[in-house]
């Protein structure tokens, strides 16, 4: 399978400086002067001197700087914004690591019978949440793009459940497998799982988020295995990357991060629904960032078409998915059904994120990760508590941060902001929108 087959680069797109370049004119090229030698055969044939084509008016110079210095500042103010959220939230997590005693990690019950699905659940938090969600005893699937690397983040956790590398006890795989047996009635894929697995149960299932029709082709996998479906961790993403668009047209950022995770949680949500009971909610857990609070949603441009700045899109996308949360726990309640929606803040996590910040920020990440930045494994706790621990049982629309219901930014609680996005989302999808029957 293709890695990321949906998304097509537009070549030398190169963020900052697409965004930093001046305009140097106002749009049409003046027509070119004639030459020398035009000029000499027009006096040779003595015709009278034909009335030059006016040429379009040239920009006024200062209209030009206008805007030179706007499209400076569209790219500019978002960086700014982003580096600055992001310096405060290393400055807590360092005052955090200095405290001289830490909580002791939490102790999640196990989970035997649940099933999870993780997108991008090959590296980074993601990994870190498959294999704790895994250790507990829920049967994971990975969804990622890229089928070497999910197979092979399979294979690792295996390896190094098996060889004792963690640091928890492990469930009988036997008492695992009758649980979840007893739960369903049987689950005769989980047989052949089995043969290999030990301990952890888990697979791969290539699902691009990037696009639609590969996000309807996973759904149609993974509901031909007619499996439930307990807690969906809408986990994957990309930051930063240069001005590209996914295969169904849409700014990388708001079509992979966003609008990717609001079709797959909405054609997953049937199966949600069914599998939730009143003592055991499903849960849906929804990885944003605190780039979130100095983001800005543009509604009338929600493709960055006016101008793009890859620091503005990736927190417009975060924004979003704080947004779609709230809504959707809203229409779960109305609903009466038995499935919760959070979603979690990692902190600034040491991860392959980063791969596409300018060089002099990836030295420094560098030099400084292990001082400043969460592991992975710590970034992943936060999306592990919503996912399994019984204090959150029931819960829903909160945004989490190390553990704890926190306030997110204040426009993500403007309701009517909330129901646009998610009608002109489904829209832009092209699924129903349920919200309009509801009050
Ligand atoms: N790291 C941080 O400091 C931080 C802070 C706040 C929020 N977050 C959020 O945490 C989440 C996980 O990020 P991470 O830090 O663990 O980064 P990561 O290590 O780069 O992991 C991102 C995962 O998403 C996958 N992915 C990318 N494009 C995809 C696509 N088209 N379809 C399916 N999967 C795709 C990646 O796969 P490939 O690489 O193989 O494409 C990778 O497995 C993201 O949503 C991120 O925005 C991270």
């Amino acid at each position: 399978m293709p890695r990321r087959a949906g998304a097509a680069a537009r070549p030398g797109a190169a963020v900052t400086a697409a965004a930093l370049s001046l305009p140097l004119g106002g749009g049409r090229a003046a027509p070119p002067r004639p030459g020398p030698a035009a000029v000499a055969s027009h006096r040779a044939t003595h015709r009278p001197a034909a009335r030059p084509a006016p040429s379009p008016p040239r920009p006024e110079p200062a209209a030009a700087g206008r805007e030179a210095a706007m499209s400076l500042l569209s790219a500019l103010v978002p960086l700014l914004r982003v580096y600055c959220i992001g310096l405060l939230v290393i400055l807590h997590q360092l005052r955090r690591r200095l405290r001289p005693r830490c909580p002791p990690a939490p102790v999640f019950p196990t989970q035997n019978g649940k099933v999870a699905i993780v997108t991008g659940g090959a590296k980074g938090i993601g990994y870190q949440t498959v294999k704790h969600l895994a250790r507990l005893g829920m049967h994971v699937i990975i969804a990622g793009n890229s089928e070497s690397e999910g197979q092979a983040a399979v294979r690792k956790i295996q390896e190094e459940t098996l060889t004792g590398k963690v640091g928890f006890s492990l469930l009988p795989q036997e008492e695992a497998l009758t649980s979840v047996k007893d739960c369903w009635g049987g689950w005769p894929w989980l047989q052949h799982q089995s043969c290999v697995q030990k301990h952890t149960s888990m697979e791969f299932l290539y699902c691009d988020l990037a696009s639609m029709k590969s996000i309807r082709q996973f759904v149609q996998r993974f509901r031909a295995k007619s499996c439930p479906l307990h807690v969906l961790v809408n986990n994957a993403g990309v930051m930063l990357v240069p001005e590209r668009k996914t295969e169904d047209g849409f700014e990388e950022h708001f079509g992979l991060n966003y609008l990717g995770h609001f079709l797959l949680t909405n054609l997953l949500l049937d199966t949600l629904k069914q599998s939730g009971t009143h003592s055991h909610n499903a849960r849906i857990i929804t990885v944003s960032s605190a780039t979130h609070y100095v983001a800005k949603l543009h509604l009338s441009d929600l493709q960055s078409r006016c101008s793009y700045s890859p620091h503005g899109a990736y927190a417009q996308s975060k924004l979003a998915l704080v947004l779609f949360t709230y809504q959707l726990q809203h229409l779960l309640t109305a609903d009466g059904s038995h499935v919760t929606a959070n979603v979690v803040d990692p902190g600034v996590v040491n991860t392959e994120l980063y791969k596409h910040v300018f060089w002099v920020v990836k030295v420094v990440k560098w030099m400084t990760a292990w001082l400043f930045f969460k592991t992975p494994e710590e970034g992943a706790s936060t999306t592990i508590y919503a996912a399994a621990s019984p204090e959150m049982e029931g819960v829903g629309g909160c945004y989490l941060y190390n553990e704890e219901r926190t306030k997110s930014a204040d426009v993500a609680y403007d309701e009517e902001l909330q129901r646009r996005l998610w009608t002109e989302s489904c829209k832009m999808v092209g699924i129903s929108d349920e919200s309009s029957r509801i009050p």
